[in-house]
């Protein structure tokens, strides 16, 4: 199949272009972050868009370009609704063009964090304005005549050329011998990127649509989860400082208790869903890799 990836450059987009490239034709963009064999695009842009979609002409095109970051969403929400809508909106307009197939990535920030984990069928309450804005985006898929499979999913972490998840930074910090506060009442289900990408490449060729939770199988606290990677990266966990949400004075209200369900997923895609564990013994393995 022909695919274009919007967002390669970032951690989902890169890891799902290796998972892909292999077996199909896969074309990435990268929006700051020049990438080899890549191509600029802002997906803000409409005419570029449309123009670089229709010419191009993919059968599936996967859409993981966002601003995901909760912080600077709140600080900046026309920056946010920008990107993260009115980018969705341009994609998907192109798409529309040419009947392609849209694979969007959403959040367990859909919801306010009262009762999670969530199934696919609860009903969004989004708590800031990131989290708002990737359900109205959300919508606009939902509503498209377009072909569309959404993925949403938790607390993605793995090796990737930015190196902007958590763990990693937990790494680099930790290696430094600098103290981290983490929260111990943020609760998620952390989701190793490897895993994920594999588990989207046996969704898109089997051709499902509709909206499917993919998370690890594991609901787990941030602190929990942060002394689980020191362990596995063999760092000091003692730097380790526990916190409550409110100690740590950012602007953006977290959901606490997040995470998503994932029966529905178990009960249709073959690739088992990596515990954490499992994931950071893998992360590690290939952050060895690519730093020999
Ligand atoms: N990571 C998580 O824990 C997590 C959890 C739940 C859901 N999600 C969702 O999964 C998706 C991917 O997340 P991620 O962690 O891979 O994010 P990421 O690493 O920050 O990657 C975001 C990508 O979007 C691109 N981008 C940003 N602004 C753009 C623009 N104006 N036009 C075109 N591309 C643009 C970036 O390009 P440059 O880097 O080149 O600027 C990058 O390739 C997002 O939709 C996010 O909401 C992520």
């Amino acid at each position: 199949m022909k695919m274009l990836i919007v967002g390669a450059s970032g951690q989902i987009g890169f890891n799902l272009y290796q998972a892909l490239a292999g077996s199909h034709q896969v074309t990435g963009t990268y929006f700051s972050y020049p990438m080899l064999d890549m191509y600029s695009l802002d997906m803000t842009k409409q005419g570029i868009v449309k123009d670089f979609i229709t010419v191009l002409n993919p059968d599936i095109i996967f859409l993981p370009a966002a601003l995901p970051d909760v912080e600077a969403c709140e600080k900046k929400p026309d920056l946010c609704r920008r990107v993260n809508i009115d980018g969705t909106r341009n994609v998907l307009a192109a798409a529309g063009e040419i009947n392609a197939k849209v694979v969007f990535f959403s959040t367990d920030y859909l919801f306010d964090g009262a009762a999670g984990p969530y199934s696919e069928t609860e009903t969004p309450k989004s708590l800031n304005v990131y989290g708002k804005a990737k359900n109205e985006a959300e919508k606009l898929i939902r509503q498209s005549a377009c072909p569309h499979l959404i993925i949403r999913t938790s607390v993605v972490y793995g090796y990737e050329i930015q190196g902007k998840n958590f763990v990693v930074r937990l790494d680099e910090r930790l290696r430094r011998g600098e103290k981290v506060k983490v929260p111990n009442d943020q609760f998620s289900t952390p989701t190793y990127v490897n895993n994920l990408c594999a588990i989207i490449k046996e969704l898109v060729e089997n051709d499902k649509e509709g909206i499917y939770n993919i998370a690890g199988p594991e609901l787990l606290n941030r602190y929990d989860f942060a002394v689980l990677a020191a362990e596995i990266f063999e760092l000091d966990r003692s730097l380790i400082i526990p916190v409550a949400t409110e100690e740590l004075g950012q602007q953006a209200i977290r959901p606490l208790r997040g995470g998503l369900k994932i029966d529905k997923i178990r009960s249709v895609a073959v690739t088992p869903l990596m515990n954490v564990r499992e994931g950071l013994i893998d992360m590690k393995k290939t952050m060895e890799r690519h730093s020999s």
